[in-house]
């Protein structure tokens, strides 16, 4: 099963990259397909006049298509989601999210924004009909480091919601296995043949 990580950050030596890597690294050791998409490699000009026919744009859509999982992740810019991360939204389909499973997250300098995951990234996701929005997490800059020697390091409490928010993630998108229907159909008609 395939799991998108979106990058929202312009920046190459984003924070938020940093993490989204590492719940990367954790979904492939729960052995699920992983590709990262980070919004700042798409073309700004295409990016920028909606151009749907770009090769890289279709490219881009094609992978949210096909993921049955998304986790979304997002600086804090001005009290809300980045600009370029709402550039690309915008071209997704109406109900873009059908049948996913999303996990968002958000990275900012202030504690005071917390509530944007749920006030300005929550709506709009919600809106594009996916299967669920997950419990999002929020991490204020001093809870991410980075370093060239340790790699990255989380403050235990970001840690604990980050595997919890993982454990939920990976729950969540088992319905979304044919396996996971057969067996659970299986058992459902063991349990009325009792
Ligand atoms: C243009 C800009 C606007 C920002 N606005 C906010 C803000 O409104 N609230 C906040 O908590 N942090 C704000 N920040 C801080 C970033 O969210 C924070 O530095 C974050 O760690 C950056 O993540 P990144 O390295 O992935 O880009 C802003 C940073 C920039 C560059």
């Amino acid at each position: 099963m395939s799991i998108l990580l979106i990058g929202g950050s312009p920046s190459v030596t984003s924070r938020t990259g940093r993490w989204l890597k590492d719940i990367g690294d954790r979904l492939e050791q729960e052995d699920f397909q992983v590709e990262t998409l980070h919004v700042r490699d798409l073309p700004a000009e295409a990016l920028l006049h909606a151009d749907f026919k770009h090769p890289q744009i279709i490219a881009a859509l094609q992978q949210v298509e096909r993921a049955k999982g998304i986790v979304i992740a997002t600086p804090v810019y001005k009290a809300a989601y980045s600009g370029i991360l709402k550039a690309f939204i915008d071209l997704w389909p109406q109900f873009g999210l059908t049948g996913k499973v999303v996990l968002p997250l958000a990275n900012g300098g202030s504690p005071a924004h917390t509530l944007i995951l749920d006030y300005a990234l929550r709506p709009v996701l919600s809106s594009l009909a996916p299967r669920q929005v997950l419990e999002s997490i929020y991490a204020v800059e001093q809870q991410i480091v980075w370093s060239d020697e340790f790699g990255l390091t989380l403050d235990p409490a970001i840690e604990e919601r980050v595997q919890n928010g993982v454990r939920n993630f990976v729950e969540a998108l088992y319905p979304a296995l044919p396996e996971f229907n057969l067996v659970r159909s299986l058992g459902e008609r063991n349990s009325l043949a009792v």
